[in-house]
């Protein structure tokens, strides 16, 4: 007998922030149940898909997530009642006809994308099978272990704009296991710290994902510093472990240019591109997401052909995990990577069909958690599935982004899967370490 859909319920919980978000209880006509937590942005895209808020000012500041939780329980469940659990893509795609408009904006994409995990879960559970096997399933993709793409530093938007560009990560491209790969970022993130202190950097707790949010005298500093944290945690850095960037350019853009007020200068598209490229000649950076403003399209052209040869060129607000936008953008080659996070875009159908785009085009997709987590490590299984080969949750501090992380580690000991690891991204040529000290 088919596994039907026989309930649904939500909760408004909240998340790393403290702020409301929606955790969805799919109950299966075999009694089985699951639930899923979806997760919020806090540098978000234009084009997201809706996260659907109370805007009630007496309740959470107007950030109560209650008609989402009650779209769940209404029209969602009412509509989904008795609905094939097993079949994902055909519920995705009723989740996405109950709504009825392209930005998920009237049911809300936190309360579909909670309703299309939460089934997910519950189905796997009633199989009998691992959750990322039960992804597989859905995904069609070949699962593999992703390699950690670890926050260290943060600035803009998650660090009270310290410093412009908001995530300085290491990426251990050249070891040898997931396991291995954890405690490079771990040891890195706490050399980090020694440095920062040798150099009397103001330091308040961490940031909104667990890294360090140091007062910085510029850019560039994040850059040097975390450069002589790889080598001072023992890792040759661009072989061992490499840096990535996300710029989330567009949240310093305005009237057409970038303002770098830690840089003490505004720049133009080109000027920009060009100080990428220098930083590129004299740190190991391999992967820059959101290099330029969501809407620069000329730009990223630009940004692809000059940096695409030797690094990711990620979009994440500029693609927003939306499968029109990627595929515009492969034709385009505004890009060469996508940065994938399940509420940009609402359902787990069009998640990974954002991942096959990516792939059937040769580019790198990287699995993301949001700024607001929760401690559900449903995104570990997504990562797996998804054969992406790339995660990044944040900083190994801070549960939510540890309960990704700490799942990873079992299904690597546990599952057999394959290990991109080295080889993953192209080797940055040595002696290219360094740079000016602060
Ligand atoms: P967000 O940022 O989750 O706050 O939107 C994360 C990112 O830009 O990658
Ligand atoms: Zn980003």
């Amino acid at each position: 007998m088919s596994l039907r859909i026989l309930g649904l319920r939500a909760m408004e919980i909240l998340d790393s922030r403290g702020n409301p978000t929606v955790e969805v209880e799919c109950t299966l006509s075999d009694g089985t149940s699951a639930r899923a937590q979806v997760p919020s942005g806090a540098s978000t895209g234009r084009r997201e898909a809706l996260e659907l808020r109370d805007a009630d000012p007496l309740r959470f500041g107007g950030k109560g997530v209650l008609r989402a939780i009650s779209n769940v329980e209404t029209e969602l469940a009412q509509g989904l009642r008795g609905a094939d659990a097993e079949d994902q893509t055909d519920l995705d795609r009723r989740l996405i006809e109950l709504d009825g408009t392209p930005g998920k904006s009237r049911l809300g994409a936190n309360a579909i994308l909670g309703v299309s995990c939460a089934v997910a879960r519950a189905t796997a559970i009633s199989k009998g099978i691992p959750l990322w096997q039960r992804l597989g399933e859905i995904s069609g993709l070949r699962p593999c272990l992703p390699v950690p793409m670890v926050n260290i530093m943060s600035g803009g938007h998650h660090a009270g704009f310290n410093i412009e560009l908001q995530d300085f990560l290491a990426l251990p491209v050249g070891l040898s296991s997931f396991g291995q790969s954890l405690r490079a970022v771990r040891e890195i993130l706490y050399a980090t710290k020694e440095i920062l202190a040798e150099r009397g950097l103001r330091m308040t707790g961490v940031a909104d994902e667990g890294g360090w949010g140091p007062d910085l005298p510029s850019n560039e500093s994040a850059l040097e510093v975390l450069t002589r944290a790889i080598e001072r945690a023992g890792y040759r850095p661009g072989e061992q472990v490499a840096i990535a960037i996300d710029a989330a350019a567009s949240h310093y853009h305005r009237d057409g240019a970038y303002h770098l007020q830690s840089e003490k200068r505004s720049v133009s598209t080109p000027e920009l591109i060009a100080l990428y490229e220098s930083w590129s000649r004299r740190f190991p950076i391999v992967s820059l997401e959101d290099g330029l403003d969501q809407d620069d399209e000329a730009g990223w052209r630009e940004l692809t052909a000059r940096l695409g040869g030797k690094m990711q060129v990620v979009g994440d607000d500029f693609l927003t995990t939306n499968p029109a936008r990627v595929r515009e953008s492969i034709g385009f080659k505004t890009a060469n990577a996508v940065l994938v996070k399940m509420n940009q875009i609402g359902t787990l159908t069009e998640t990974f069909e954002v991942v096959r785009l990516a792939a059937a085009a040769g580019w790198r997709a990287v699995i993301s958690a949001r700024s607001g987590e929760t401690e559900d490590s449903f995104l570990a299984d997504l990562a797996v599935a998804s054969g992406a080969g790339q995660i990044k949750v944040g900083a190994t501090a801070r549960s939510e982004r540890l309960a990704k992380y700490n799942h990873l580690l079992w299904l690597e000991r546990d599952c057999g899967l394959a290990w991109p690891g080295g080889g993953l991204l192209p080797p940055v040529p040595l002696g290219l370490v360094g740079g000016d000290p602060l």
